[in-house]
């Protein structure tokens, strides 16, 4: 018996010297060492011998496996030394720098309303979120459009199968939103977000695109916060010196109502293709809060006044950055977004 035990043991060290990876010397391992290897199962079978041969067998029995043993470790780290070794002048070479990883980039669109949202940020305005899909009452009816006026025409609908559901043609019924939320606090907040038109698709107009809305009631709020808020926020948005300019204009919601340009930065109000030779280029539509609008967000129009004013990202990013077609900006072409 211990004759076989010996052999058994040196054809197990002379195969452990063949072994050279991680995955071969655990079976080796658990073929000479596991449970059911043949020196463990004599280990774990001495009780069934006679009493004499017990303390001869289980003696050199106990000596075989921590040869076994030792070996393994041994050959565990002479494996290791050997690894190390053969590192520098095999096929990896580990110096190497890695492959970059490629970074992604934020849309264009949403860094200039990032940039806009600072900036009125810095003035105090709050964002405020509300719905893409609106309600008639909320997109018009409560923005003192009533039904048939011919002031719907100027926004183009996406209708849902659910009448009275829609698809927000701006983002001015955010304030009512707003309005109706904050009553009777004063309240200074930006409404961002997508809104949707149902339009021919063309160079200058998509049916979906950004507003950033605005919004400030109070009580003595005058014509005169209007344009000083903005024309701060267009020298802040474009150049120190920006000039401004308000034509009268005309939204249901807004009395009086007005647009702003500035002066074209691409010119310096010279003239050029882009402002159409005129030296101003617009950008958003505002106006002082209507009474009726102030009262169907809950304020008394006797008692509360403000400002509001809508602008759209893509434009001002269009004319910031001589882009000339709107369709660029969902046309998912990496060519036209890893530009910025
Ligand atoms: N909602 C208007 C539009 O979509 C813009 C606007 C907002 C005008 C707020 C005045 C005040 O054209």
């Amino acid at each position: 018996m211990l004759e076989s035990l010996q052999k058994n043991a040196e054809k197990a060290l002379s195969e452990l010297q063949n072994v050279t990876d991680t995955t071969s010397l655990k079976e080796w391992r658990s073929q000479n060492l596991g449970k059911e290897s043949v020196i463990m199962q004599t280990l774990g079978n001495l009780g069934g011998l006679p009493t004499s041969e017990r303390p001869v067998i289980g003696r050199q029995a106990n000596n075989i496996r921590q040869n076994l043993e030792t070996a393994f470790q041994k050959r565990i780290d002479q494996l290791r030394d050997s690894a190390s070794e053969t590192l520098p002048t095999a096929s990896l070479d580990v110096t190497l720098p890695g492959r970059p990883v490629q970074h992604g980039r934020l849309h264009i669109v949403t860094q200039t309303m990032r940039r806009i949202y600072a900036i009125w940020a810095d003035m105090g305005f709050q964002i405020y979120r509300s719905p893409d899909v609106e309600t008639d009452e909320y997109n018009f009816e409560l923005l003192n459009i009533p039904k048939h006026h011919p002031a719907r025409d100027m926004w183009d609908t996406f209708h849902t199968d659910t009448p009275g559901i829609i698809l927000r043609t701006h983002t001015s019924p955010g304030q009512i939103h707003a309005m109706r939320e904050y009553c009777p606090n004063p309240i200074r907040v930006i409404l961002p977000g997508m809104c949707y038109r149902y339009e021919q698709i063309t160079a200058r107009s998509e049916i979906q695109f950004n507003q950033v809305e605005g919004l400030a009631i109070g009580q003595n709020i005058r014509f005169t916060d209007l344009k000083g808020t903005l024309s701060d926020f267009a020298r802040r948005m474009f150049s120190a010196n920006t000039a401004t300019r308000f034509r009268a204009s005309h939204f249901p919601f807004t009395e009086p109502s007005a647009e702003m340009d500035v002066e074209c930065f691409l010119c310096s109000g010279g003239g050029c293709s882009v402002c159409k030779h005129t030296g101003w280029l617009e950008i958003l539509g505002c106006g002082m809060v209507h009474p009726t609008v102030l009262e169907n967000g809950g304020y008394n129009p006797r008692e509360f006044t403000g400002f509001a004013f809508g602008m759209g990202p893509e434009r001002i990013t269009m004319l910031k950055y001589g882009i000339k077609d709107i369709r660029y900006f969902w046309g998912n072409d990496l060519r036209f977004l890893e530009q910025f």
